[in-house]
């Protein structure tokens, strides 16, 4: 187990920029997540950490020790990659004694350390079958536990669910978060999916195009994005944007939102903001879908016309018009409106986010 700090860790491929300039810190036993759309850089960024990509610029510490120029053989460092990548001519067993083999420890410590793997993975009754006999939520557990019986400083996981189905995907990562839990492994793993990185993490790292936009717990990436992008990705379905004009009137943000007008506390922007607000201008409001409740009584009200429901189960998303803008909602599925009727929704002044339009900055 380390800590391992990224200092200005930069990789180029020729004129793109993979990874830019990224300053990241995980404490020991941190488990912390890449997240981001295809192409921004999480694969290679974790290359890096492998010692799989020499970085063009900046280094990786490993415990405060330099290991940019080291092998990966050097780093003590396990992988989990997408595809299992499990030696088919071996058992389960063999194929998790394959590293502690490597590292030359004697067949006594071997079996003691693949019989606890294998009662933590729950692969007990799995042991002596070849990887062609495992579903492939089996398969990805013995790669797990192939990477953890090792004992590694760090864990390296790349989208090692994603081609799991749905409900083992679920499953699996529950494994996977309660395992490194249990061994306190510090833990860096990427994913496009921003729910998986939601529940999975201690902290999320959001990337774009190379960059980091934010890193933070959970919650509070999800309640404080920094910014419009980490607004948009970070939440399902994807935050509702308003293109609005604000003023301060007497300590209070007044909005207008096509017709209707919001009174915001000033406290939803950070007070380094408020003195800008002062004049009128303009900015992008954003609020999403499952903070705005139909029919509730909340500090905000805004109504529009009802144009598709969508049940889901536990509530209904609710498309609706307002000031000649689509706005997705919640209702209660038994109190749903029909298409055409008029709906009110209710939110909560807290949970709405202003934007700076030309910096796309939080305000
Ligand atoms: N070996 C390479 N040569 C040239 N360009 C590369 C190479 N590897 C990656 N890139 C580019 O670097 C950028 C980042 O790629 P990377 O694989 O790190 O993205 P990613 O975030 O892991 O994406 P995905 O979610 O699709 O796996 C992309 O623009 C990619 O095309
Ligand atoms: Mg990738």
């Amino acid at each position: 187990m380390a800590s391992v700090t990224l200092d200005r860790l930069t990789k180029q491929f020729g004129a793109v920029s993979a990874v830019d300039a990224l300053d990241i810190t995980l404490p020991d036993g941190e488990f912390l997540t890449l997240l981001g759309p295809s192409g921004c850089g999480k694969s290679t960024a974790l290359g890096c950490i492998a010692g799989l990509e020499k970085p063009t610029a900046g280094s990786i510490l490993f415990d405060g020790t330099d290991v940019t120029e080291r092998e990966p053989h050097e780093r003590n460092i396990a992988m989990v990659f997408q595809d299992y990548a499990l030696y088919p001519h071996m058992s389960v067993r063999d194929n998790i004694a394959f590293g502690l083999r490597q590292q030359k420890l004697d067949e006594a410590t071997i079996a003691k350390q693949i019989d606890a793997a294998a009662d933590m993975l729950d692969l007990g009754q799995l042991m002596d079958r070849k990887p062609v006999q495992l579903s492939g939520g089996q398969r990805q557990r013995v790669a797990v536990g192939r990477a953890v019986v090792r004992n590694p400083a760090v864990l390296l996981m790349d989208e090692p669910l994603s081609n799991l189905d749905a409900s083992l995907r679920v499953q699996t990562r529950t494994e996977i978060k309660r395992l490194q839990r249990e061994l306190g492994t510090t833990a860096v793993f990427v994913t496009h999916d921003q729910e998986e990185a939601m529940v999975l993490s201690d902290r999320i790292a959001v990337m774009r195009a190379g960059k980091l936009q934010q890193i933070g717990p959970p919650m509070e990436v999800y309640r404080q994005p920094a910014n419009l992008f980490v607004a948009s990705f970070i939440g399902s379905p994807a935050m509702n944007f308003f293109e609005v004009e604000i003023g301060l009137e007497e300590g209070a943000i007044r909005c207008r939102v096509g017709g209707i007008v919001l009174t915001l506390p000033s406290s939803v922007v950070d007070a380094s903001s408020l003195a800008g607000i002062g004049a009128k201008r303009s900015a992008i409001l954003g609020i999403r879908p499952t903070d705005l409740m139909a029919n509730a009584e909340r500090d905000l009200s805004l109504e529009g016309e009802v144009f598709l429901v969508e049940p889901i189960g536990p509530v209904s998303y609710v498309d609706v018009e307002i000031g000649g803008q689509a706005v997705k909602g919640l209702c209660e599925p038994d109190e749903a409106p029909g298409v055409g009727q008029p709906i009110r929704f209710g939110a909560q002044a807290a949970r709405v986010h202003l934007f700076d339009p030309a910096s796309e900055r939080r305000l």
